[in-house]
């Protein structure tokens, strides 16, 4: 059945990225609210205002790291003259007023000191609330001199280890059933308890855990059958090969079948044995932030409930018809694996004044993920998941309507984007290998403060601020390289 409108479940990734601006509090995101608006224009506008930030922050010296629970990481520098210990405990006390936590503190001393007076120079690392910064450094200033704080940038707190992603639940409440009217299951108050009890799954689930099964009703099973019937003769002509081989898996291993609605922790299975990919339950909407963090430890959020019976064609909100068919069986093939992990490359060091930076992320993961073309054996096949598991924009995005561009991402980043209607543009990559080391490329020419690494041995998120740990991971390079280098002695 085609659909009307390609506003499904698909659509999720970049309301994502637009509900995570809503709840920002600068004025570049109230800005983007209206979506059409070109992100060039937005770009010089977020240039003035993170200038003007700066400017300020230059000023006031509140410069700091800025942890989730609002707390700050401030490093402060000062001087006290003399040798009487007053000014020391009045100094002290500034800190202990603000009920900061000294992480470190070391002196040495002072050469700068005129007149021959004796001094101490103070290095103080200290935890303080963000909103006592401010108060807490002009403090310091009535009692020591050539006060001054290090230069950091502010960035969000993201996750290190897997089992941080625990704490990666958070959602977006825009496309709830409960709260959104336009939703199917708005006025049907058996389809929100089936969903919200479905959801009880996600909110429970801790990292490790085996997926809890759901029972699927009959009803459910319907609307699974008639997308998955409708698809599936489609996908022959118009999926990728890499599609349609993990399909074909998915189909023999997994459950995969019009009858039956594959359970999570099953298909979790398989593409951990395929690509290393892990799925976790997510009780609706995540926020973008969450969503990609995830990916950086190949971890896939992914909704467990199904859209509402009334409309099998067309979900506001992402469901397990989107995920399932749509995303899993492009997540089993290895490269298409390496992409989706690479390209969370570079979005931890996005800082706070970033924050165009970040959507520009976003609207490459709309064209690249969810909306994205490929050439294979000299034709043009999909492999985004929000055409995979859309009838209507599969047969449009491939027909002689659309506009069809080569893959650039910095023309993909800024290009603007369709959520309520077909997309007027796809772009067609050469290969998914040929699309990560272009989005490398892209990453790699934006300037960024630090790079990260994910570590397989211990699936965390190291961040590569300082030479040491560089060394350490080449090291582990230099063993790799080893091993191929001798299997390639053993064949020769
Ligand atoms: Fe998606």
């Amino acid at each position: 059945m085609p659909l009307s409108s390609s506003s499904t479940s698909s659509t999720k990734s970049i309301r994502r990225a637009a509900s995570e601006l809503e709840r920002s509090d600068s004025i570049t995101s109230q800005r983007f609210m209206g979506r059409r608006q070109s992100l060039i224009e937005d770009a010089r506008k977020e240039r003035e205002a993170a200038a003007a930030a700066a400017e300020a922050a230059e000023a006031t010296e509140q410069i700091v790291f800025e942890e989730e629970d609002g707390k700050a990481l401030l490093n402060i520098f000062f001087t006290l003259r003399g040798s009487k210990t007053t000014a020391l405990s009045r100094t002290l006390k500034v800190f202990e007023t603000f009920e900061s936590k000294i992480h470190h503190l070391e002196t040495r001393p002072c050469r700068k000191l005129k007149d021959n007076l004796e001094g101490l120079e103070y290095f103080v690392r200290c935890e303080v609330h963000l909103s006592d910064v401010s108060t807490l450094i002009s403090s310091v200033k009535r009692n020591a001199e050539d006060v001054k704080t290090t230069k950091e940038i502010k960035f969000h707190w993201f996750p290190k280890k897997i089992a941080d992603l625990d704490r990666c639940h958070h959602l977006v409440t825009k496309f709830d059933p409960d709260l959104d009217q336009d939703h199917p299951g708005f006025t049907d108050p058996v389809y929100r308890q089936r969903r919200k009890m479905i959801g009880d799954i996600a909110f429970g689930y801790k990292h490790g855990q085996t997926i809890t099964r759901v029972e699927y009703t009959e009803e459910e099973i319907n609307t699974w059958r008639e997308v998955y019937s409708t698809l599936r003769d489609l996908y022959s002509t118009h999926a990728c090969s890499e599609y349609l081989e993990a399909f074909r898996l998915l189909e023999r291993h997994c459950g995969y079948s019009p009858d039956n609605i594959p359970q999570l922790e099953d298909v979790s299975c398989f593409l951990r044995e395929r690509t290393g990919f892990l799925l976790r339950p997510v009780a609706g909407l995540l926020s973008a932030r969450d969503f990609l963090a995830s990916l950086a430890f190949r971890v896939f959020q992914c909704t467990q409930y199904i859209r509402h019976a009334s409309s099998p064609m067309h979900s506001p909100e992402p469901d397990c018809v989107h995920e399932l068919l749509g995303h899993v069986p492009m997540l089993a093939d290895r490269t298409f694996a390496q992409f989706s992990q690479v390209f969370t490359q570079g979005f931890h060091s996005t800082s706070r004044a970033g924050k165009l930076q970040y959507i520009f992320y976003f609207t490459l993961y709309w064209f690249t993920v969810e909306y994205g073309l490929c050439k294979q054996n000299g034709e043009v096949r999909a492999y985004g998941a929000g055409l995979l598991s859309s009838y209507g924009e599969l047969v449009h995005s491939l027909s002689d309507e659309p506009e069809v561009r080569e893959f650039d991402p910095e023309t993909a980043a800024v290009q603007p984007y369709q959520d309520q209607d077909y997309q007027p543009v796809y772009f067609v990559s050469e290969s998914f290998s040929d699309a990560k080391e272009k989005f490398r490329a892209y990453v790699a020419g934006i300037k960024r403060p630090f790079s990260v690494k994910y570590d397989p041995y211990t699936s965390s998120v190291e961040v590569l601020d300082n030479p040491l740990k560089i060394q350490g991971g080449l090291e582990g390079l230099k063993d790799e390289l080893k091993v191929l280098t001798d299997a390639i002695g053993v064949l020769s």
